[in-house]
């Protein structure tokens, strides 16, 4: 009994070494809410074009994303928010080697040494997809919300990257990402409530440079849900906006997410089955937003405009 117990606790640290895996809730479910005790990964997406990678660094999974090897951008990244940890940003890019060849190990790597391991990378984006696009490489899990520098140099793979408009990215994203903080930190890890996050993009119909590798998305939206110890969802919310020069963010509630986003992936996705994207497998609806009925991110502080990548 006792030896099966030290067995049961082992496995799940061995599961996460994998990288691609078949499935979060067995593989790397801490980066998932948890409501109603369920580990609850955004649900809809079908099909092999689709990986999911455990963001593993020296070992450590940081953060999960899901990726879409056609388009090579990611539909989303989950990750738990802890509070702002005010990491150094390093700016040194990784891609995932298993998206290759499955044989590869499980730590994100830099282009080049993929490189030596594999003729043609052609499941991801890389560097010269980017390189001289006028797109800033647009973090899904930000640096500014990791919860440690490990998880922030984490966020530096092009797995967790889309195409984001330079102004958008600094601007109006910036700033959501700034509030969402702030009201995480207040309204959630404040009153001992658990914060998780998941950000994403809509693919549009463009791609980065003409007829390109990667799918220029129309839309960057992130979503939240703040679970009590006992698992109930008590605050959750989302906020969208469009990928174009500082565009609005719009706060939505998760239950208007779910239907907005399944509206505008069902226009690029037309063959997946009864398609019905929901972010927290339908179980984080809460009406609880106190704060941002009026968002809309239109505070004057000022963006700072030097060559960084949220
Ligand atoms: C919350 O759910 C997770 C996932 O099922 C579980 O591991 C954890 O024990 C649950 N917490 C409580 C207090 O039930
Ligand atoms: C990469 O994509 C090719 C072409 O779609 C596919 O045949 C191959 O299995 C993929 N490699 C991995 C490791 O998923």
């Amino acid at each position: 009994m006792k030896l099966l117990s030290v067995v049961l606790l082992l496995l799940p640290l061995s599961l996460c070494l994998a990288e691609v895996v078949n499935d979060f809730t067995q593989s790397c479910p801490g980066f998932f809410a948890t409501p109603n005790d369920v580990v609850s990964p955004p649900t809809g997406f079908t099909g092999d074009r689709f990986k999911r990678i455990c963001q593993t660094l020296k070992n450590e999974a940081e953060f999960a994303t899901f990726y879409d090897t056609t388009y090579r951008i990611p539909i989303y990244s989950a990750y738990s928010f802890t509070g702002l940890k005010k990491c150094v940003r390093t700016d040194k890019w990784y891609i995932e080697p298993q998206l290759e060849n499955g044989k590869l190990g499980p730590n994100m790597d830099t282009e080049s040494a993929v490189r030596k391991e594999v003729v043609d990378i052609v499941n991801q984006s890389v560097n010269a997809d980017y390189a001289e696009s006028r797109y800033d490489r647009g973090h899904l899990a930000p640096v500014f919300h990791a919860a440690s520098q490990s998880c922030s140099d984490a966020t530096f793979t092009l797995t967790n990257a889309a195409p984001q408009n330079p102004s958008f990215n600094r601007g109006q994203w910036r700033r959501t990402e700034s509030h969402m903080a702030d009201s995480l930190k207040n309204y959630c890890i404040n009153v001992g409530l658990r914060a998780f996050v998941v950000t994403g993009v809509v693919p549009g119909p463009d791609t980065l440079k003409k007829q390109g590798r990667v799918r220029i998305p129309s839309h960057f939206w992130t979503a939240f849900c703040c679970l009590d110890n006992n698992n109930i969802s008590k605050h959750s919310g989302a906020y969208i906006g469009e990928n174009d020069h500082d565009r609005p963010v719009y706060p939505r509630s998760v239950k208007d997410m779910d239907i907005e986003l399944t509206e505008l992936y069902s226009k690029q996705f037309h063959n997946i089955p009864g398609f019905r994207f929901t972010l927290f497998s339908g179980k984080c609806y809460t009406e609880t937003e106190p704060m941002e009925k009026q968002l809309v991110v239109k505070s004057a502080k000022s963006v700072n405009q030097s060559n960084i990548e949220l």
